[in-house]
């Protein structure tokens, strides 16, 4: 089919992110969850960290603190994390790498700035992503899948114009060496001022895309979304429309995120989300008997 008349998804909405403070006191940038939008299934929270200056000694993190139920995906543009857990597992993150957590069962971690990059001050800007586990998952063994910036799939359209960092899923005839545990899209896209990209996602998977920098233009509408904005489509056709106008003056870097919904019952405690009130009482329990474990190293 012709590119140019193929049908493609409209938008639904765009909205923009609140900011608020997490952990230690970071800033994020939340486009949900809101009291408008809980979840956005397979999805359950966007957290842009920053971007934000430190000064020498003010970085900030999350100290030990429980997850069960869920995946949390991190992806570092800026700065230089460390997290430890529960397991014995300690890594780093430095910028272009992501780490994909699995806690299934549970699991106690830390996510601090390198002590180094905090007595020094410098610049931190990343992602947090929860990924949601369908029913059958929720309570499997905890696993860590972590890609140095290198390892991550870049994918280039034939013109030179667009390149995509494949997290998950496939794009531009790349694919993710991510495993995940339903079908997702996490794609980092850089569009160059004229670039357009037609991105195939299913119409049964729910997608968004999220602007870093610059100024997009989104769907057949070529609707307006600049950083700080989730823009979300509609599920009415299997590609989206991706676009930085021939007149823009800076590249465009969105984060595109797609996923089947697993349609279950999502029932959400601070750090814990699972399909029932009492599998979230298990959780509590579970974690003040300590049975997720402490960090003692
Ligand atoms: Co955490």
């Amino acid at each position: 089919m012709d590119k140019t008349t193929e049908k493609t998804r409209t938008i639904e909405h765009i909205i923009t992110a609140t900011e608020t403070r997490e952990g230690g006191g970071f800033i994020v940038h939340r486009p949900f969850p809101t009291s408008w939008i809980r979840e956005f299934d397979p999805f359950l929270l966007l957290d842009e960290m920053g971007p934000v200056h430190y000064s020498p000694g003010e970085a900030v993190g999350a100290p030990d603190h429980p997850h069960r139920g869920f995946e949390t995906v991190t992806y570092l543009l800026e700065g230089h994390m460390r997290h430890k857990d529960s397991r014995g597992h300690a890594g780093q993150l430095t910028p272009g790498d992501v780490q994909w957590m699995t806690a299934g069962s549970g699991v106690v971690h830390s996510e601090m700035p390198d002590a180094e990059f905090a007595r020094v001050g410098g610049s931190a800007h990343g992602f947090q992503v929860w990924v949601n586990l369908p029913r059958k998952d929720k309570m499997i063994r905890p696993r860590y899948q972590e890609l140095e910036s290198a390892q991550i799939p870049v994918g280039t359209n034939a013109e030179g114009t667009a390149s995509v960092r494949v997290i998950a899923g496939e794009a531009l005839g790349i694919k993710a060496v991510t495993e995940t545990r339903t079908p997702i899209y996490f794609l980092h896209f850089t569009l160059k001022p004229g670039a357009r990209v037609v991105q195939s996602i299913p119409a049964r998977y729910n997608a968004f895309a999220y602007v870093i920098s610059g100024e997009g233009r989104f769907g057949p509408e070529r609707k307006q979304a600049t950083d700080h904005q989730m823009v979300i489509f509609e599920n009415d056709a299997d590609s989206v429309i991706l676009e930085n106008p021939a007149e823009a003056r800076a590249p465009l870097n969105f984060l595109l995120l797609a996923g089947i919904p697993l349609n279950e019952p999502v029932v959400r405690y601070g750090p814990f989300v699972m399909n029932t009130e009492d599998e979230i009482r298990q959780a509590i329990a579970d974690f003040q008997n300590g049975k997720m474990g402490a960090i003692d190293f």
